[in-house]
């Protein structure tokens, strides 16, 4: 999924040092321009600056990294599903999270890129993927839990995406949502079925997941708006819609209901509804933590690398034999013709 987080992860800089342009390029950024005011979309044939190819290109393969390594932390629990009904849940879920990449994956290739460029940045470590995946899946609890607050952030961040003036990435993300609210929904029925119906051991053991959960998936949203030196861009360009803060705070507001419905408490003694706001006021959120994990040192930043690269290295021989299909067609094809 893509998270607003990853608006700061890419670096490497603001808009590069403009060349001088010719006349042609004005006029053609100046009805690029006009086009995103009157809120229409950009095709892929479509004339484009070049920053906002890079920028979109950054952000769908960052968020394709997110859906395949986000498989990770669930395909764990695959086998230890306590019914056959979970098991096939969590198995369409997951499978789900597969189908969000590829569409992602081709919605950036439409911007000139390859996916083995893609996957090369990814398991060489240098593209980003949602932090939210490297923290550690301890029980079953933690299925719901994910459904329930990282899959409902993920929405609250997607939906708006919907209208991402890029038209083939927000093509992607009507499918994708769909998709995400029955993710959102599985998990919280799976919660809600151990809270009403479970042991007390169970009631705690999703108590526990509830406090390991929450204040990642609060960091989801990315940076408070004054250190997201990204967004203005990005909003300006209609690629983002609403600013971290304030999907952050629709978010609490939505789950702080749910959260009592289910019976269980969020680790937050500053939470609290502020008549005046109309809005739940929260306590801090530990940036340090955000940025530790973003840089690669949460705990399982290597094991779900290592386990993306492996993937791809035991899946060699299938790209060969496919490969080595379609050139036997080929040959055959053009034999007959
Ligand atoms: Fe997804
Ligand atoms: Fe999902």
């Amino acid at each position: 999924m893509y998270t607003q987080a990853m608006d700061l992860m890419a670096k490497e800089g603001g808009p590069a040092q403009k060349p001088l342009r010719s006349a042609e390029e004005v006029q053609l950024e100046a009805r690029f321009e006009a086009r995103i005011d009157d809120g229409g979309f950009i095709e892929a044939k479509d004339w484009m600056p070049e920053h906002y190819r890079k920028t979109l290109v950054r952000q769908i393969s960052q968020h394709a990294h997110s859906e395949i390594v986000g498989m990770l932390p669930e395909g764990n629990w695959i086998t230890r599903a306590p019914t056959l009904k979970r098991k096939t849940i969590l198995l369409a879920k997951v499978q789900d999270e597969a189908g969000h990449g590829l569409y992602l994956y081709a919605a950036a290739e439409t911007l000139g890129t390859s996916r083995d460029q893609m996957y090369e940045a990814l398991h060489t470590g240098r593209a980003k993927y949602s932090s939210i995946f490297n923290y550690p899946t301890l029980s079953w609890a933690d299925m719901g839990v994910i459904g329930w607050l990282v899959d409902g952030a993920a929405i609250m961040n997607q939906v708006p995406l919907c209208r991402c003036s890029y038209a083939p990435y927000a093509r992607a993300m009507v499918r994708i949502c769909r998709e995400e609210s029955f993710h959102q929904r599985q998990g919280y029925e799976a919660l809600l079925t151990m809270m009403n119906h479970g042991t007390a051991a169970q009631k705690e053991m999703v108590q526990d997941a509830v406090n390991r959960w929450w204040w990642p998936s609060l960091m989801m949203f990315g940076p408070p708006d004054a250190e997201s030196p990204n967004s203005a861009q990005s909003m300006r360009w209609g690629i983002k819609r609403i600013s971290n803060d304030a999907l952050r705070q629709k978010f609490i507001d939505a789950t702080v209901e749910q959260a009592k419905l289910l019976g269980v408490s969020l680790p937050d003694p500053d939470l609290k509804w502020n008549e005046e706001r109309q809005s739940h006021d929260y306590g801090p959120i530990d940036w340090a933590e955000f940025w530790r994990v973003v840089n690669g040192d949460g705990p399982c930043n290597r094991e779900r690398l290592n386990a993306r690269v492996d993937a791809w290295e035991d899946g060699a021989w299938v790209r060969d034999a496919a490969m080595a299909y379609a050139r036997k067609q080929q040959q055959i094809d053009k034999e007959a013709a």
